[in-house]
């Protein structure tokens, strides 16, 4: 092939992927402003609803629902513990949460972003075992939640790299918390149970929505950090650092 014509194709291929950069982007945020955290705020948005519906470019798929294989519970100790088991949990929501805030250290090059979403619904079905309020309540049924007011903080670190000339970020850390203002779940259609024991469950389950959700927060924050981490890395693997951060 003549080199024009590679050099042609170069071309092409660079304008095309800086194209679709500042199209997921709406820009780039130099390191020298003073308000880069802002642009970066900004940018991280305009990317989050650029791949709302998925962006096969960049090998993500539809960003719901957000799916995980089982969490557990356990409250109180002893064989007879209430323990229960989620299984097939799906959540929907999450696509719309927005970032509210983004706190940078470019030269070291960590991350905090704060983020809320309006609303989270999830579906899963469990089981559980042993003595919950006096009450042998063993078996299974459905969940459902609604949380409303979700706010998370993620935190993470990259280490830049060089690849093909340009610089990429590898993220090397990532850390997440999350609250939730307002929990409305329960059970229904559960076997081997009467109407009185799912009511009772329910009335437990609402009552004590925070703490159930403390319980199984370690599990689910390991979760959702690993998913995010991979998701986070892939993405980075896609668009060059120095089409988000310039000099
Ligand atoms: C996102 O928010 C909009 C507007 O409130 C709502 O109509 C839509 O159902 C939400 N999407 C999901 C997946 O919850």
């Amino acid at each position: 092939m003549a080199i024009y014509k590679v050099l042609l194709l170069l071309f092409a291929a660079v304008t095309a992927s800086s194209a679709s950069s500042t199209r997921m982007f709406g820009g780039r945020c130099s390191k020298r402003d003073p308000n880069v955290d802002a642009c970066l705020l900004r940018n991280f948005n305009s990317l989050i609803e650029y791949m709302k519906g998925g962006a096969p470019e960049l090998g993500i798929e539809e960003a719901e629902p957000i799916q995980i294989d089982e969490l557990t519970i356990a409250l109180g100790g002893g064989p007879d513990g209430y323990r229960a088991s989620f299984n097939d949990i799906r959540a929907t929501g999450a696509s719309n949460m927005t970032i509210t805030n983004v706190r940078s250290d470019l030269e070291t090059h960590q991350f905090q972003l704060t983020l809320f979403g309006p609303h989270i619904s999830a579906r899963a079905r469990y089981r559980s075992s042993g003595v919950l309020l006096l009450v042998r309540a063993s078996g299974g049924g459905d969940y459902w939640g609604e949380y409303d007011g979700v706010k998370a903080k993620v935190y993470f670190r990259g280490e830049p790299y060089t690849r093909d000339g340009r610089t990429y970020l590898k993220l090397v850390q990532l850390k997440l918390d999350f609250t939730v203002k307002d929990i409305q779940m329960g059970v229904e259609n559960l076997h081997n149970a009467n109407s009185v024991l799912q009511a009772a469950l329910n009335l437990f389950i609402n009552t004590n929505a925070q703490e159930l959700l403390k319980e199984m927060k370690p599990e689910l924050k390991r979760d959702l950090a690993e998913k995010m981490a991979r998701f986070l890395d892939h993405i980075l693997q896609q668009i060059p650092y120095d089409d988000w951060v310039v000099d």
